[in-house]
């Protein structure tokens, strides 16, 4: 049985929005992710009360929030380090503070394109400076907002949630919305928080300059997290698993419909509603995959997943192939690229594509360990380590603690799943 770390997405939100709230917030199976740590940090040199309360191996923080006026200026840089929901979230909030305020991280996010939630914030009135408008440092003068109706140019929730966040400073309703959807994890930490949301086909609204209150919650096991284990179990014959307290938001889910599409034999039960959010108990049981194409609206749900699905490639009957992903270029990493140089060292036939890549199928029996360079990107360390466990000799991944960023005890659970 293996038990998850507490959802990333869900962990920044509940950690921002109990900054932002009136009074004491406990945060149960809090993500132990490096990427969480840099929001705990960011909301602490805002003014927030933050207190690591851990127990019973679990992760628990409280949060005693400001208030929705009560953040102070920052005395130095806000460091999101390798986060980008951090910075692209904490902008929203940043813009429509009394006072101005500094963001950055680290090299990777430094790279990765800010401009998506620059211009949507200009529009509610922010003023915000990027070098070369669109990469951070960010120096962000606070300035009254107004509200917004905003049609998301990229489908994208880190965008999203930026909206809806300045949203909450600024008067009267503002809206958003979306072609695909993304992950709704702010609009349902909103509502727990005592926002009002209103969800109307594909438009998202919250209401500005609402009363926040305090929330104990506890956040769900990170389903991201899960797929590692998921795939690990179609990989090696014979295996068995049973995920406890995974999250399975749909607009999160759409990875286990293709795991089942591809004919993997999975379980679901105890299916329960936590603060808006589905979690259940997820028995993954090995099978042969078929593999496919994933392409058009689904690559957005399935975004931080597409790494696994793509090393699972040579395990499968026809392959995979992902198109329409270009997105997948402008993450952590160049993950089109870093996957595609990366499995081809082990054996793989990959053909790289501008937005997406080609794994052939039935290929398992040519993979042989290598060196591996994850490029610090976590997701991609983790996925070419289970790609590894069924290639001839032995795998060598650089700098793999770079998995901290999201999942800092990842490879001990996987030593103790193998050794059992
Ligand atoms: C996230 C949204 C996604 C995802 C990231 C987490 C979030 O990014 O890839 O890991 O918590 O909102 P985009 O919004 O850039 O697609």
């Amino acid at each position: 049985m293996v038990e998850l770390p507490g959802d990333k997405s869900i962990s920044h939100r509940y950690a921002m929005l109990a900054a932002l709230a009136s009074g004491r917030s406990e945060i149960e199976n809090y993500s132990p992710a490096a990427d969480c740590a840099s929001t705990l940090e960011c909301v602490g040199n805002l003014g927030a009360k933050v207190e690591r309360l851990n127990g019973n191996g679990k992760h628990r923080v409280a949060v005693t929030g400001a208030g929705l006026d009560g953040w102070k200026r920052p005395r130095r840089t806000l460091d999101a380090e390798n986060s980008g929901t951090t910075l692209r979230l904490l902008t929203g909030l940043l813009a429509g503070q009394k006072f101005d305020s500094s963001i950055t991280g680290d090299a990777s996010l430094r790279r990765r394109p800010m401009k998506r939630v620059i211009e949507p914030l200009s529009l509610m009135g922010a003023r915000i400076e990027a070098r070369e408008s669109n990469f951070a440092p960010l120096e962000i003068h606070g300035a009254p907002l107004h509200k917004i109706d905003y049609a998301l140019p990229v489908a994208s929730a880190q965008v999203k949630s930026a909206v809806l966040l300045a949203g909450l400073l600024a008067e009267g309703e503002s809206s958003v919305q979306e072609k695909v959807r993304t992950r709704d994890h702010t609009e349902l930490a909103l509502a727990e928080f005592g926002a009002e949301v209103r969800h109307e086909s594909s438009t998202i609204s919250v209401t500005g300059r609402p009363n926040l209150e305090a929330r104990n919650l506890s956040v769900p096991g990170d389903l991201s997290s899960a797929v590692f284990f998921i795939a690990a179990a179609m990989v090696l014959p014979g295996s068995k698993l049973l995920l406890h307290n995974v999250g399975l938001n749909p607009t999160r889910a759409a990875v286990l419909d293709v795991f089942s599409e591809w004919g993997a034999q999975l379980k679901i039960s105890s299916v329960r509603s936590e603060a808006g959010e589905l979690v259940g108990d997820v028995m993954a049981e090995h099978a042969p995959l078929s593999g496919g194409v994933l392409s058009g609206a689904r690559i957005a749900q399935l975004i931080d997943e597409l790494p696994m699905l793509a090393a699972l490639g040579p395990y499968t009957e026809q392959g995979v192939e992902i198109r329409d992903a270009s997105e997948l270029r402008i993450k952590e990493s160049d993950r089109i690229a870093v996957m595609a140089e990366n499995l081809r060292r082990m054996g793989a036939r990959v053909e790289e594509r501008p937005d997406g890549l080609r794994v052939e199928g039935r290929s398992a029996g040519a993979l042989r360990g290598a060196e591996i360079d994850p490029h610090g990107d976590h997701r991609v360390a983790m996925a070419l380590a289970v790609a590894a466990l069924g290639a001839q000799g032995e795998t060598r991944i650089r700098d793999a603690e770079c998995v901290a960023v999201s999942y800092p005890d990842f490879f001990s659970v996987l030593e103790r799943l193998l050794t059992r």
